[in-house]
């Protein structure tokens, strides 16, 4: 089939190189022309695992002009950011531009995919009368609009889009193309209305990100009770009514997703005049969670001031080097507020928490270990074979490692 994904972001360039790899001839469009020189010249913007070979194999044209690029495609994707804005509001102005541009070249039969994440009835209300403003459909009963929200992994992201547990198909009448698209994938298909497939993605991340707010929330009653909070999370996490599945406890979620859609989720609740108990305190779980690390810091080295504090893992999680919304960038502001000097290592994220952070040290993991205390806030495999003899550790991500070797150790939630 003929594709067009608009914006090459993450979600854009997961979308569009695996549906390029999958045999359907692709077209990008972006507004970026240091994205599309880039990509152009086939390198990547962000890393992803496979993300590169993908790249490498297959051929599509990048164009920041849209009748060019979206001129013969069946199916236009819409995968432009949203990010959160002060308000508490997701950001639409890429979307409603994206839109607009869309809307001025669309034509009969071609079909627009909501990929980008929006809050219940975002699609309706806002991004069907501005694609339609222009087009020449704007009186036209066979506009067809879908909304298909990605379920993806940062780190895992290719494996997620060729394995889908499901796929939601939210429509307002014509599925006929997408269902012929996704044809060849075995898992569940779900089909419904635009809103409840926007808010199949909402719930998805807040369930999620409810999960992990929970067992840090038992695993912080745990640590007072001396209880390891991994040993009640695999009693529990054997029901599978409960799955043990995001239920690592520690220093709690960041990343892109989780933080901006149970916000954005609770501020729509509150247009409708209803109270999110649960997310709200989903929420506040995880503001204080990092602080724990500093109290916990504080029972050894009571006065920070001058002190060498060693961080190992700066993205919000392992294999990416995404720092949004990363636990660790809300304990180094607080390490610096109290005068601490920070020594950081990351496998990937130094060089974005760098553009953040240039008044720390960036240094080797080695080098890290020298520091006065080391913190561990990202869960990175090779932290599972450093050296943490004679070290005091304060671990916010349970590497076994750090716990059976260094001589002072405390686990954030055990
Ligand atoms: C998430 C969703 O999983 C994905 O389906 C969605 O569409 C996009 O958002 P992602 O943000 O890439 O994906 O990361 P994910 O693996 O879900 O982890 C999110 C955060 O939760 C990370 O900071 C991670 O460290 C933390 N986490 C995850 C825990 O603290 N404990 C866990 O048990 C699992």
């Amino acid at each position: 089939m003929k594709i067009s994904i608009v914006g090459t972001g993450y979600v854009g360039l997961v979308t569009g190189l695996c549906f390029a790899d999958l045999g359907h001839t692709l077209s990008f469009i972006d507004i970026d022309q240091e994205k599309i020189q880039l990509l152009k010249n086939k390198k990547l913007p962000i890393f992803e695992k496979d993300l590169d070979t993908l790249l490498q194999n297959n051929d599509f044209v990048i164009t920041s002009d849209y009748q060019k690029g979206i001129s013969d495609a069946e199916l236009i994707f819409l995968c432009v950011g949203t990010p959160l804005l002060k308000e508490k509001l997701l950001d639409l102005t890429f979307i409603k531009e994206a839109c607009k541009n869309i809307g001025q070249c669309l034509h009969r039969d071609q079909i627009v995919v909501v990929k980008s994440t929006v809050v219940p009835r975002t699609t309706e209300e806002v991004l069907i009368p501005i694609l339609q403003d222009k087009s020449d459909m704007s009186e036209s009963k066979d506009f067809f609009v879908v909304v298909n929200p990605e379920f993806l992994r940062e780190g895992n992201a290719v494996y997620d889009f060729l394995h889908p547990d499901r796929i939601v198909i939210g429509s307002n009448g014509n599925v006929i193309k997408i269902k012929q698209l996704y044809h060849d994938f075995s898992c569940p298909k779900i089909f419904t209305d635009l809103k409840t497939a926007e808010m199949i993605k909402c719930a998805s991340n807040a369930f999620l990100a409810t999960k992990i707010s929970f067992i840090n929330e038992i695993g912080n009653i745990c640590k007072k009770l001396e209880i390891d909070v991994y040993k009640v999370a695999e009693g529990i996490g054997y029901d599978t009514r409960i799955g043990r599945a995001f239920l690592n406890a520690g220093v709690g979620w960041g990343g892109s997703c989780f933080p901006k859609d149970v916000i954005a989720l609770i501020r729509k609740a509150q247009e409708v005049n209803e109270k999110s108990l649960i997310l709200e305190s989903v929420v506040a779980v995880n503001e204080t969670q990092p602080l724990k690390v500093l109290t916990l810091l504080k029972k050894h080295i009571p006065k920070l001031k001058g002190k060498v504090i060693g961080i190992l893992g700066l993205s919000f999680k392992p294999d990416t080097d995404d720092i949004r919304e990363s636990r660790s960038s809300i304990i180094v502001k607080e390490l610096l507020k109290e005068g601490a000097h920070i020594k950081a290592y990351d496998p990937m994220a130094m060089e974005n928490f760098r553009k953040v952070f240039p008044e720390i040290t960036y240094c080797p993991a080695k080098e890290v270990l020298s520091s006065d205390a080391i913190l561990l806030l990202t869960n990175w495999q090779e932290f599972e074979s450093l050296k943490y003899t004679e070290k005091l550790v304060i671990d916010g991500r349970k590497i076994q490692k750090a716990q059976k070797d260094s001589t002072y150790y405390e686990g954030i939630c055990w």
